[in-house]
């Protein structure tokens, strides 16, 4: 290999994540190389390990002998790496001093503690001993390779694929948490189809079922916390959010899931930020500048939710910056972060007074942990000289409790000597937990998970051998590969009573715990359980949360926070696009009229049905009263009394009349005419009636038919008296017996030629269009009216028109006849009650058409009452007054004389 080709290799490795599938193609040949390497020399050195030791071995590891041996590759001491000058040949030297990250030695202890119970379990793989082989990765690609590699080899030789002792039998690897370091272990061990449990995030590896067969996820397939994660903001209503992630491939991938399903649920982002990632220590600087310039566009946004996503290391810059706001001046976030599981303060030691109370409250997803049973008693024996191969133990127990194991290292001049007997419990949470965190709890199940697999598959052979040659199982023949079968349909209750088992897809089928951090002062934290996401749930209940057992950033003061564009627009208004904004901002505008939105941002306005209406504060649709005259309420009882007693009165001058009725006085101008008169007026008085009362099908059938026949009655009989009148004087001389034949029968047939027509008109109404009950909605906007439809108001308008006709035609004989000079001539009283019964009846077409309801109906009665209260007033008031008042003035040569004086 050339320069420029090492060159090329070494910036492929760096960036492996992004191009996984070309690092592949490349590993695979460097493994075949390195494969071809071993098999000659295998042939040239036989077995007795020839080989020399590795030069650069990886000095944290941690080794315990077994028959099968788990390896595994953490992350939990890193060195400070400058970038590379490409001046000189890389090396696998590492400088300066290791930094520890001392959360991660809990899932050190935590697969110790799961070998150890299970070595000491007989019911599990009896007769055999698990081992395990914990070699660190740095969080760098190439010694991530070399780590992989050294697990195939034997101890402290580099050669992999060739084995020394038969000792090392590798049967399951567990990787980093670290997305990208799990890729470069799976692209390794893919060649040797060894079993690989990932226990952090997969992204990158999701979806590589094909590339990646023999993997098996310790945690849940990340969609369902991206769907957790929907349904909690939906839950809490909060529709505007930060978004924040990696600016890696892991982010964009992240982004392009997450952003879809965020509009899907109508919620918006108010800022997406790319969080810089950090490669090499010469970056620092930059990335702080960038974050602290970052940090300003989270003062100055009003979204109260930040969503982020990124995992370990690089979120070690966002926390440390916001932690650190203070000494670089910024004012303090007052936010609820929402975080995925990957999510930890996977805090440096150096980074020891931080202030976390920026994530006082703060909302995680976590993989489901439970807490096996031992695992606090196991804590109690973990000292610096616990396990002779311990090699994470002396920098984790340095930097955690911040003194020196040895006293001859000159770096830690000025610190103190550890005593050996420090307590884990003293530390604060930030770097070390007591109870089993999701990460550690994944790691012991699947270290069950591996020896349940193995002790199936023991059984099955067992059985099988036991019909062959009795019994005897090599286990040294047992191939990695081979445990795949049993993994893909292993099921087991574990220590804590959770049961294990995997998917299809090999995935876990476990559930999210929903965590609160509670923080403190003292740089601890606790995390109380507040829901669970299950994605096995029915859909719609996969997420259950407590909100009462929700503690929010102080800055809420325990009021649920409110993360949204604008404040909702409340009922009564619709919300309206913002031009050239996202749709979770809006501008509220209230509904237009008889339009009402019943909850709170309401897209649109909804009509209220026919029979209901809006209330003022077009917030709900109310029932109409429904209104008609009826006989209960005063108007109704007036006009009611109003009209009985006219008609007492227009009975009791009918009385007085056929009791005089052999007076001049009634005698004159046709008797028969005058009851007729007084009849049709009783009648009219009573059919006014009609009209009050709900309406029904007879009375609205009766209504204007009755009126305007008794009305044409009543005014034909005026007609015909001053016709009679008239007639009197023109056509024959006076006191003649055919002067009074023919007056009667001129004014029998004007009266039946007159109703006939009136008749003729109903008839023909009724025939046409009958009127019925009806419900008038619309006229008003909070009442329904009961009514008559006329049915067709052009019958109407001619019955009345009709009446206007006679009226008129009345009014214009008897003002020509008003000065005849007759005794009893009725003319001038006739005149006067046609002229007031023809402005009550102009002045009641225009009233009634503007009024509506029962005030049409009043006004229709009140004119019927009028104008035949009018007609009886002025024609027979005068007779009466004579015949009851005036008894002497009623004979013939009184009445005579009187007209003559005149
Ligand atoms: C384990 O070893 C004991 C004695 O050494 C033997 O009796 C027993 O059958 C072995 N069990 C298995 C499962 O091989
Ligand atoms: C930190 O403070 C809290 C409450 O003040 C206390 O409960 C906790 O034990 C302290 N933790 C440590 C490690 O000192
Ligand atoms: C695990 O425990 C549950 C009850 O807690 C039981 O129903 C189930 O059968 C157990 N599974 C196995 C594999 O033992």
């Amino acid at each position: 290999m050339d320069a420029s080709q090492i060159i090329q290799k070494m910036e492929v490795w760096r960036f492996s994540s992004r191009r996984v599938v070309f690092v592949i193609r490349i590993m695979r040949v460097e493994v075949l190389l390195l494969l071809l390497l071993c098999q000659t020399a295998g042939k040239m050195h036989s077995m007795n390990c020839p080989f020399p030791e590795d030069p650069f071995p990886i000095l944290h590891e941690f080794y315990q002998p077994g028959e099968l041996v788990i390896g595994r590759i953490p992350s939990h001491i890193f060195f400070f790496d400058s970038s590379p000058s490409f001046m000189e040949q890389p090396t696998w030297m590492l400088a300066d001093k290791p930094v520890s990250i001392p959360k991660e030695y809990q899932n050190i202890l935590a697969l110790a503690f799961a070998v150890k119970e299970i070595n000491e379990k007989s019911g599990i793989l009896p007769n055999l001993s698990l081992g395990f082989h914990i070699l660190n990765s740095y969080y760098i690609a190439k010694m991530t390779y070399k780590a992989t590699l050294s697990l195939l080899s034997t101890q402290q030789r580099f050669i992999p694929n060739f084995k020394c002792d038969h000792q090392k039998n590798l049967i399951a690897v567990f990787g980093a948490l670290a997305s990208e370091t799990s890729a470069n272990i799976a692209t390794v061990l893919a060649l040797y189809k060894i079993p690989q449990f990932t226990s952090g995030s997969h992204a990158p590896l999701h979806g590589g079922k094909m590339l990646f067969p023999h993997l098996y996820q310790m945690v849940p397939n990340e969609a369902h916390q991206y769907m957790g994660v929907v349904r909690l903001l939906l839950h809490f209503r909060w529709t505007w959010i930060g978004l924040m992630a990696m600016d890696d491939d892991n982010g964009d991938r992240f982004l392009q899931a997450v952003v879809p399903l965020l509009t899907q649920n109508r919620i918006c982002s108010s800022f997406t930020l790319r969080i810089t990632k950090m490669a090499f220590m010469d970056d620092f600087i930059t990335v702080v500048l960038r974050l602290e310039e970052q940090y300003r566009v989270f003062l100055q946004s009003k979204a109260n939710v930040y969503f982020v996503y990124g995992e370990p290391p690089s979120l070690h810059i966002l926390s440390m910056l916001l932690s650190a706001a203070a000494k670089f001046a910024l004012p303090p976030l007052g936010k609820v972060w929402v975080v995925t599981s990957q999510w930890d303060f996977n805090t440096w030691s150096i980074n020891r007074i931080w202030d976390i109370e920026v994530f006082h409250g703060a909302i995680s997803f976590a993989v489901h942990s439970s807490q096996p049973p031992g695992f606090p008693d196991f804590l109690q024996i973990v000292r610096p000289s616990w396990s002779k191969g311990d090699g994470f133990i002396q920098e984790f127990w340095e930097q955690a409790f911040s003194c020196s194991m040895t006293m001859s290292d000159p770096h830690k001049e000025n610190e103190r000597i550890c005593t050996g007997e420090e307590k884990l419990e003293s530390l604060p949470a930030i770097f070390f937990e007591m109870r089993m965190t999701g990460r550690s709890y994944s790691l012991y199940n699947a270290a069950y998970a591996v020896a349940h697999a193995f002790h199936a598959m023991h059984m099955s052979r067992s059985k099988q051998k036991k019909k062959i040659n009795g019994g005897q199982l090599n286990f040294q023949n047992i191939k990695p590969w081979q445990l795949h079968h049993f993994l893909k349909y292993i099921e087991f209750n574990n220590t804590a009573k959770d049961t294990v088992r995997f998917n299809e897809n090999g995935e876990i089928l476990e559930g999210f715990d929903i965590t609160n951090w509670i923080t403190f002062s003292n740089s601890s934290f606790v995390r109380v359980k507040v829901g669970r996401l299950d994605p096995q749930a029915p859909r719609g209940q996969e997420l259950m949360v407590n909100d009462d057992q929700i503690v929010w950033h102080k800055s809420f003061n325990q009021v649920l926070p409110i993360s949204v564009c604008n404040d909702n627009c409340h009922p009564g208004y619709s919300k309206k696009k913002k031009d050239g904004e996202k749709f979770c901002c809006y501008d509220c505008v209230s509904c237009p009229e008889q339009m009402i939105s019943e909850q709170k941002d309401m897209d649109v306005c909804v009509k209220c049905p026919e029979d209901r209406y809006s209330n003022a504060h077009q917030t709900k649709c109310i029932s109409k009263v429904v209104i008609f005259l009826s006989y209960k309420e005063p108007l109704g009882i007036i006009l009611a009394v109003l009209s009985i007693s006219f008609s007492l009165i227009t009975a009791l001058v009918l009385g007085i009349f056929i009791k005089h009725q052999d007076t001049p006085i009634v005698k004159a101008n046709n008797r028969s005419l005058t009851y007729m008169l007084l009849i049709s007026l009783l009648l009219c008085f009573l059919c006014s009636l009609l009209f009050i009362g709900q309406p029904l099908k007879v009375t609205c059938l009766l209504r204007q038919t009755t009126f305007g026949l008794i009305f044409s009655v009543a005014l034909s009989s005026v007609l015909a008296k001053t016709i009679t009148v008239v007639l009197a004087f023109t056509a024959t001389k006076p006191g003649s017996g055919m002067r009074k034949w023919v007056g009667k029968r001129m004014a029998n047939s004007i009266v039946l030629f007159c109703s006939f027509i009136q008749a003729g008109i109903c008839v023909l109404w009724l025939s046409t269009s009958l009127p019925f009950p009806d419900k008038d909605m619309h006229s008003l906007n909070d009442k329904i009216i009961l009514e008559c439809n006329e049915g067709s108001a052009a019958m109407f308008y001619c019955v009345l028109g009709y009446m206007g006709f006679l009226a008129i035609l009345s009014f214009t004989v008897a003002f020509l006849a008003r000065k005849l000079p007759d005794s009893f001539n009725e003319a001038k009283f006739i005149t006067f009650s046609m002229l007031v019964f023809c402005s009550v009846w102009l002045t009641f077409v225009p009233t009634y058409l503007s009024t509506k309801g029962k005030s049409m109906v009043a006004v229709e009665i009140f004119s019927i009452l009028a104008s035949s209260g009018g007609l009886l007033g002025c024609i027979f008031s005068p007779k009466c007054y004579i015949i009851i008042l005036r008894p002497k003035l009623n004979n013939r040569e009184q009445l005579i004389r009187r007209n003559k004086i005149k």
